[in-house]
């Protein structure tokens, strides 16, 4: 099952603008992107059942006029202010849309306040699309709860280096270095 998340804005408040792009274009059917009004042609709609919304509703996703590229919002957006209210959500607040069937979608609220919260998503991945995930959170403990043994090919890394500048992020001493590092070894390759 797909699933994307979204950080609310004030835009989704003020004009019932969901950021979907979020959720990248393989999330939706081709024929969902219709073209940029009403009238140019409405794309072939999808069902979304929100929670605290009685009514499934149904919408396509408009495209730019000029540059014919998705505009990454509902057409349909009337029922916008109804589900953030009924769920009490506030700019800065995510929601999850699941993709429950080809043209079927979910969307809840994910019910987090907190900052800490907010980047708590289901499954505790923070992002997902069709060819990978993102994680946010202490690498060695996610690290130690995803990866199976054998699993590893490649690992392109940035990681705090050992150095004698101290940065905000709290890098170790250099001479400690080493021993901090081992345990990513570890966990990936044992
Ligand atoms: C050398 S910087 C990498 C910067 C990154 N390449 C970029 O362009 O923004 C190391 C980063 O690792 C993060 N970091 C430090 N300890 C971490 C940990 N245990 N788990 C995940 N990230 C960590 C730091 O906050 C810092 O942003």
């Amino acid at each position: 099952m797909d699933s994307c998340t979204i950080q609310l804005t004030e835009a989704a408040h003020k004009y019932g603008n969901l950021n979907i792009s979020y959720c990248g274009k393989d999330f939706f059917p081709l024929d969902t992107f219709g073209g940029s009004s009403k009238k140019a042609g409405i794309g072939t709609q999808i069902t979304i059942k929100a929670e605290g919304i009685s009514e499934p509703i149904k919408t396509d996703i408009p495209t730019d006029n000029k540059t014919g590229r998705p505009r990454w919002i509902f057409r349909e957006r009337a029922w916008i202010r109804s589900f953030l209210s009924s769920n009490k959500l506030k700019p800065g607040d995510t929601i999850t849309i699941i993709r429950t069937g080809k043209r079927n979608y979910q969307i809840t609220p994910n019910n987090n306040n907190t900052k800490e919260e907010r980047h708590k998503i289901s499954n505790n991945h923070y992002y997902k699309t069709n060819l990978g995930r993102i994680y946010l959170g202490d690498s060695l403990k996610i690290l130690e709860k995803i990866v199976k043994p054998n699993t590893v090919d490649l690992i392109v890394t940035s990681p705090p280096f050992g150095l004698v500048r101290k940065k905000n992020y709290g890098n170790v001493d250099a001479h400690k270095y080493v021993e901090w590092f081992k345990p990513y070894r570890k966990i990936v390759f044992n």
